[in-house]
Order: C-alpha cells, then sequence, then structure tokens
C-alpha cells in the first residue's frame, strides 16, 4: 500500500507570535507547489489561532503538541481535542519522550489521549522510542513493543478505524543530539511496528498507518531518511524552525 508523505515540524517551546508569524510566512511562499505531500506545523498552544490564520490559504496543516484526554471539565491549566479542533487543528503530537521525561506521561495515558484525538477528528503524532541504555542492552524491539501494547490496550479495531493515526519512532539519543539513527535500525523498528499493529489489529488496519521517524533530521539527510524501507514520514523538531533548513526537507520529499 502506498501512503502520502507526512512531514511534522515540531517546534515546541518555541515562537513567540512574531517568530511564528516570520517562520510561517517564509515557509509557506515555498512551498506552494508541493501538493504530493502532507505538510504539518507544531506551534505552541499560544501561536495556534495566528499560525492557524496564517495557514487557511495554504496546503500546509496545523497541528498541537499535546492535549488533554477530556474534553472538557475542571482541569485547571488544560487545553482538550475540541478546542483544538475549533482553532483549526488536524494533528496532534502525543506521547512525546519529553512529554514522557518533563511530565511524567504513561503510555496508558498517552493511550486516554489518542482517544481524545480521535473522538475530537485530530489525527495523533503517537511517538515512542527507546532511550540510549535500552538501545545498548539491546532491548530497543521489547521496548517498542511494550510502549504500543501500553498505549494500545483498550483499544479495540473499532477504534483505531475511527480516524486516522500516525505513529513516529524517535530514539531518545537521537532527538537533538545531532546523532540521527543507522538506516538498518530504523528499517527494523519500523517493520517491528507494522507488524506489531497487524497482529494486534489487522493489516488493513495496519497499512493505514504512517510510520514516521524523528531524531536529528536535517537537510543533510531528510532525503534518505525518506528512502529507508518502512518510513512514511518525518517529525522534525530543530531543523523545523529554521525556514530555509525545513523547506529543503520538505522539497526532499
Ligand atoms: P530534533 O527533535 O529534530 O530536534 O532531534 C525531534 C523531536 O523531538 O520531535
Amino acid at each position: 500500500m502506498s501512503r502520502r508523505t507526512l512531514i511534522v515540524g515540531n517546534w515546541k517551546l518555541h515562537g513567540s507570535l512574531a517568530e511564528s508569524l516570520k517562520l510561517v510566512t517564509a515557509i509557506k511562499h515555498q512551498t506552494a507547489e508541493l501538493t504530493h505531500l502532507d505538510m504539518v506545523l507544531t506551534p505552541p498552544f499560544t501561536a495556534l489561532y495566528s499560525v492557524s490564520v496564517a495557514l487557511s490559504d495554504t496546503h500546509i496543516a496545523l497541528g498541537a503538541q499535546n492535549l488533554f484526554h477530556e474534553d472538557e471539565g475542571a482541569y485547571t491549566g488544560e487545553v482538550s481535542g475540541v478546542f483544538l479542533k475549533e482553532l483549526g487543528c488536524d494533528y496532534v503530537i502525543v506521547g512525546h519522550s519529553e512529554r514522557r521525561q518533563y511530565f511524567h506521561e504513561t503510555d496508558l495515558g498517552v493511550g486516554l489521549k489518542v482517544q481524545a484525538a480521535l473522538r475530537n477528528d485530530l489525527t495523533p503524532v503517537v511517538c515512542i522510542g527507546e532511550s540510549l541504555a535500552q538501545r545498548e542492552k539491546g532491548e530497543a524491539l521489547e521496548v517498542i513493543a511494550k510502549q504500543l501494547k501500553g498505549i494500545f490496550q483498550n483499544f479495540t479495531l473499532h477504534d483505531l478505524e475511527s480516524g486516522e493515526v500516525a505513529v513516529a519512532y524517535e530514539p531518545i539519543w537521537a532527538i537533538g543530539t545531532g546523532k540521527n539513527a543507522e538506516p538498518e535500525q530504523i528499517a527494523e523498528i519500523h517493520h517491528a511496528i507494522r507488524s506489531w499493529l497487524t497482529r494486534y489489529f489487522d493489516a488493513p488496519a495496519a497499512d493505514r498507518i504512517r510510520i514516521l521517524y524523528g531524531g536529528s533530521v536535517k537537510p543533510e539527510n531528510a532525503a534518505a531518511l525518506l528512502q529507508v524501507k518502512h518510513v512514511d514520514g518525518l517529525l522534525v523538531g530543530g531543523a523545523s524552525l529554521n525556514a530555509a533548513a525545513f523547506v529543503k526537507i520538505l522539497k526532499s520529499a
């Protein structure tokens, strides 16, 4: 099955309103002809509305970096999928390793967020990946399987089919380190992810899921990473904050 390439720029905690608009303006003017792939920008919550307006005449989609698992209620400080959808989001990153590390998110909690995203017609970009210590101990495959099981444990095939899901494999040791994973390592894990999804759900459902690679993606390595077997797209952190670099990455797809 051929899946459309998906490239997501994760701005993390960067992007004042002025910076965000400058970045979006530069990106949108250089990508108008790129209609053969799905491009997504994920600014911080505070810039979502203005970026949404700026993107309205483009085919670049908007995404958020997180959401809460309930739609509304007495949850001070949280933002729900309902509100993200209202702002024009179509995507949301869920379970990024920085959220797991600094905000103690668990696989079960990530699963609830994936449900919340699907309920609100948002495509969750579900992040998984092993640490350096786990990789060195030869546990990468086991860790990935455990994360998938933890996230999807309460999912039925019907839940998965109710919307679109993307999975991002981001080895923690490759995030922001300048050290991307080797093609063989990426191919092995991506293949294992799709096999796990096929066994747990079924082949057609697993086939629809785009599996992205993330971790030190740069203009210099993007084309090669996209050539790796089983890679359907990229999740880009640092390089997505530089318009020229991000546009080069988009153009390499
Ligand atoms: P990086 O971040 O591209 O800066 O390594 C990737 C990510 O955290 O999504």
